[in-house]
Parts: C-alpha cells; sequence; structure tokens
C-alpha cells in the first residue's frame, strides 16, 4: 500500500492526494451572507473563517474576495474564500446556555480555533480514481444541509455530515449522525463534506445547494461517476471543527440527556449545515489540486503563512449582543428542540 503511494507520487499520478489545512477564527457572529444576505442580525450564530471581506452583503456581482480582503485566516495565504457553520451551545440543567468554544485541530493546536479544511482531489490512497478534479470558480458559493431536520430520515439525504465523540485527540471514528450520548473525553468532532458534481453552469442556486449534486451512484470516495445534469467533478471540500465540549463534562445531565445544541436550536444534532463562498486568487486552488500530495501540501504548493499570521487575521463584530455570558436563551431567542423523540 504504501509503496504504491509512494510509486504514484515518484510518477506523478495527476491527481493523488488530499490538501488539508487550517484557518483560525475570524469571527463569529449572527451574519449569513449566502442565505441571509443584507440581515443584520441573521437568524442564528455562526463561526466564520477566511478572508475578512466577509461581511453581511457579499453581493457575488460586486464583492470581490481577493481584492477587497487585507488578510486571510487560512493556512494558504492565497485563499480568500469564507467558510462557516452554526456554533454550539452547552445547556446547563438551570437552562441556561453557554457558547462551547472551537480549538485547534490535531498539529494545528496554537491556531485560535477555526476548522480544519480539506480539498480532496482523490479517494484517500485510493490508486484508481485518476481523473482530475475541477476548481470553483470566482462567484462560487454553496451550501449543504437542512437546517430543520430533525430526524435520520430528514438528515438521511446528506450524506457524511458526522459527529465523533474524540476519546482520544486524534479520534476520527465511528462517525455518526446525530449528537453522541455520552460525555467525550477529549471533545466533538463535526464534520461537513459537501456534494461534489456541478452542473457546469451555475455558481450558485435559489437553495444553494442544486447546482451541486452527489455522484449517481456510489461516493465520492469509491469513484461513483456525476450525473449527466452535473457532470463537472470538482474536489470534496470537507470541513472538520473541534468543539471543546470537554470542559462541560462534568456538568452532563444525570439522565444522560444529550446537553449540546446547535445555536438555531437543534439538540438532535441532524440539522448540522455548512456554508462555503469560494474566493482563492488566481488560478492557485486549481494548481494545488494539480499538484500531486497528502495532507502536508502547504509545504509544496503554494504560498503559507505562519499560525500566528492566520491568528493575527481578524474582524471586529458588527452585531452588538452578547453571545458569550450564560445566557436564557440562544441568540435570536432559540430553545433546545430535541425532536419528536426525546433523547
Ligand atoms: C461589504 O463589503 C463590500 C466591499 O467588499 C462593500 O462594498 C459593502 O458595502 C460591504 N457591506 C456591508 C454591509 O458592510
Ligand atoms: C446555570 O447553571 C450554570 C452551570 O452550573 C451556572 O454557571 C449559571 O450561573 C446558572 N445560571 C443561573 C441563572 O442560575
Amino acid at each position: 500500500m504504501l509503496w504504491s503511494i509512494a510509486l504514484a507520487l515518484a510518477f506523478a499520478a495527476p491527481t493523488l492526494g488530499v490538501v488539508r489545512f487550517h484557518c483560525s477564527q475570524l469571527v463569529v457572529e449572527r451574519i449569513d451572507p449566502l442565505v441571509e444576505p443584507e440581515r443584520n442580525p441573521s437568524s442564528h450564530v455562526h463561526q466564520i473563517v477566511g478572508g475578512d471581506s466577509f461581511n453581511s452583503s457579499m453581493d457575488p456581482a460586486t464583492h470581490d474576495l481577493v481584492a477587497d480582503s487585507t488578510c486571510t485566516t487560512c493556512q494558504f495565504s492565497e485563499d480568500f474564500s469564507n467558510y462557516w457553520t452554526a456554533v454550539l451551545y452547552f445547556r446547563a440543567q438551570n437552562g441556561s446556555y453557554k457558547r462551547v468554544p472551537q480549538l485547534g485541530n490535531n498539529q494545528f493546536e496554537t491556531a485560535n480555533g477555526g476548522l480544519t479544511i480539506y480539498y480532496m482531489q482523490d479517494a484517500i490512497y485510493d490508486q484508481q480514481q485518476l481523473s482530475s478534479v475541477k476548481s470553483f470558480q470566482p462567484g462560487f458559493r454553496m451550501f449543504v444541509g437542512n437546517v430543520n431536520a430533525r430526524s435520520i430520515e430528514e438528515a438521511a439525504r446528506f450524506r457524511q455530515l458526522t459527529y465523533v465523540c474524540m476519546d482520544t485527540w486524534t479520534s476520527r471514528a465511528p462517525e455518526i449522525m446525530q449528537f453522541p450520548n455520552r460525555p467525550c473525553k477529549e471533545g466533538i468532532m463535526t464534520a461537513v463534506r459537501f456534494p461534489t458534481c456541478w452542473d457546469g453552469k451555475n455558481l450558485d442556486s435559489p437553495d444553494h445547494m442544486s447546482h451541486m449534486s452527489y455522484p449517481e451512484i456510489g461516493t465520492f470516495e469509491s469513484g461513483g461517476p456525476c450525473p449527466a445534469t452535473h457532470p463537472v467533478r470538482t474536489a470534496q471540500v470537507m470541513y472538520e471543527v473541534v468543539w471543546n465540549t470537554k470542559i462541560f463534562n462534568d456538568l452532563w445531565p444525570e439522565d444522560g440527556t444529550n446537553p449540546f445544541v446547535w445555536s438555531f436550536g437543534d439538540a438532535t444534532g441532524y440539522g448540522t449545515h455548512g456554508d462555503y463562498v469560494f474566493g482563492w486568487k488566481d488560478d492557485a486552488l486549481q494548481r494545488i489540486l494539480d499538484t500531486p500530495c497528502i495532507f502536508n501540501c502547504p509545504a509544496s504548493t503554494g504560498t503559507t503563512q505562519s499560525i500566528q499570521a492566520m491568528n493575527s487575521c481578524s474582524k471586529p463584530t458588527v452585531v452588538d449582543e452578547d453571545i458569550d455570558g450564560w445566557l436564557d436563551e440562544l441568540p435570536g431567542g432559540y430553545q433546545a428542540d430535541y425532536g419528536s423523540v426525546p433523547m
């Protein structure tokens, strides 16, 4: 196995690899230019990373993420994209909420929170799938998930929006589709994987999803072909977010009810989702996707910055509200929703 990877690298298989890098926190607040543009505040709290041109409007016709940014929180200094998710809150037994902070991921421990990004050029260590993947284009945006999902049936159409109960700092399995039902020693990791087949025409769509599709059969990892309606095979974008739930492990309810709640009220976990607005400089992403590498791509493929420089890029909040104290309700007025089946 290792031998064949080395061989493929030596002979420069065009697409073998997985690009993995971290982005520190840019800002945490109720702003969402993809789903709720121009709204200040938007409905629920997000944590956002990437270029500092991020704001509530980001009109695709005029907003230039590269030209309008002065810095990025991402390790690749040519990546001014914005990546975001909702945030987690802990619900105490008295009904008060407290935001769960994020941690720098494995190998990025000194990063200020944020999330880790993967651009999967190919299934990890898969030698068979050698067709190239396309970068996204300026103006491209997408969303995945259903904020209203509260059951496994509603969540099932989204592949691979998952949770890992981290018993160790490097735990990556088993992946489950709802909040863990026990305290996790090192925290909870959430993963968001986006669909990988583009219609080749639309940079966005009304639901921010239908211009993208999953493979027609199989998965990205199994080399499944794209459907005729969405023929362009893109990299698989994945986020990993490490939530420092361990600081609340002593406060777990005695009846074992999961105490974690998404900022939009979901206490089941099925409503997890992610947002992506492409903003790489020139052809930087395609250049990186065309370079064979596994994980340690920044060193060999592009312009990068230190974690210290990533941490120094941030943005003041524009929404004036307390999101970090002990709160009677989640910002936006939500309460924990356990769905129809109590957990
Ligand atoms: C967002 O940034 C753009 C420039 O990139 C600016 O023209 C626009 O007015 C800003 N919108 C808000 C709401 O700050
Ligand atoms: C609710 O419980 C938390 C955790 O024990 C505590 O820190 C907080 O002060 C309590 N809030 C109220 C209003 O009693």
